[in-house]
């Protein structure tokens, strides 16, 4: 495949940054669009130019890192997968291909494609414990029986690896899917319930003070999660806030 890449390249976060161009061939449709990006590096390197800076780790979904926003969508056309899962045989030879950061005001941009998510790390601090009692009488954790339903549920919200793609697909740059998933995964299950209270309210502060927007029931973050997370988690999320603040 022969395509044309439109890049966004930014020095650092105070620099202003712009899209530019790269002709790449020799694309195959096994290669994932990491490995194309890659390829492109490559060859930027032995002309003497700077690579494209971009976020990556696992390549295999599960670490939340390469996110990318490719022809306007969070990790691109193909649906349930992160962008280094995504194969180069969603595009066709001849394509034009434009590749950004997520935008939003809580992801700054660093350089190039890659942003600061440390914003989604200051939430999960915020509220991300649970007591345990470990004083010589511990309680076995298989000894506490758990509903089918909430544990399922409970694994669902846990499989969300802040990429961010919600933030990035909201018109609003919301963190609510992202939070919601975070406080589900406790709230569900016996051992989450300790510190219910301050949690929820300690986490949706945070996600306020760091410049999130508010959710307006869109649903654009629910379709483009990699991992499938339910809107449902937002409904809970928000009944435990009312909860928590009736109890003041
Ligand atoms: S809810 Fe989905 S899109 Fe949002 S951070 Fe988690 S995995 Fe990514
Ligand atoms: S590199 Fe880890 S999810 Fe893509």
């Amino acid at each position: 495949m022969n395509l044309t890449l439109k890049i966004w390249r930014q020095k650092d976060a105070q620099s202003k940054g712009k899209i530019v161009d790269y002709p790449i061939s020799g694309i195959e449709g096994d290669m994932s669009f990491l490995e194309m990006l890659d390829v492109l590096n490559e060859e930027l390197i032995t002309k003497g130019e700077e690579p494209v800076v971009f976020d990556h780790d696992c390549r295999e979904g599960i670490c939340g890192s390469c996110s990318l926003q490719i022809n306007g969508e969070p990790h691109g056309p193909d649906r349930l997968v992160t962008t280094c899962q995504l194969h180069m045989r969603k595009f066709n030879d001849g394509d034009t291909i434009f590749i950004e950061p997520f935008r939003a005001k809580a992801f700054p941009v660093v350089k190039d494609l890659m942003i600061d998510r440390s914003s989604f790390d200051r939430i999960q601090q915020a509220g991300g414990f649970i007591s345990v009692n470990t004083s010589g009488n511990t309680i076995d954790a298989n000894a506490i029986p758990i509903r089918k339903e909430d544990a399922d549920e409970a694994m669902d919200a846990a499989t969300c690896i802040g990429c961010g793609a919600c933030v990035a697909a909201c018109k609003n740059a919301s963190a609510m899917l992202f939070t919601s998933a975070k406080v589900s995964q406790f709230s569900l299950l016996p051992q989450g319930q300790v510190e219910a209270t301050e949690r929820v309210m300690a986490m949706v502060n945070q996600m306020d003070e760091e410049g999130f927007g508010n959710c307006t029931n869109t649903g654009a973050c629910e379709i483009e999660c990699p991992k499938g997370i339910s809107l449902e988690n937002i409904a809970r999320m928000n009944r435990e806030y009312m909860k928590a603040s009736l109890k003041g």
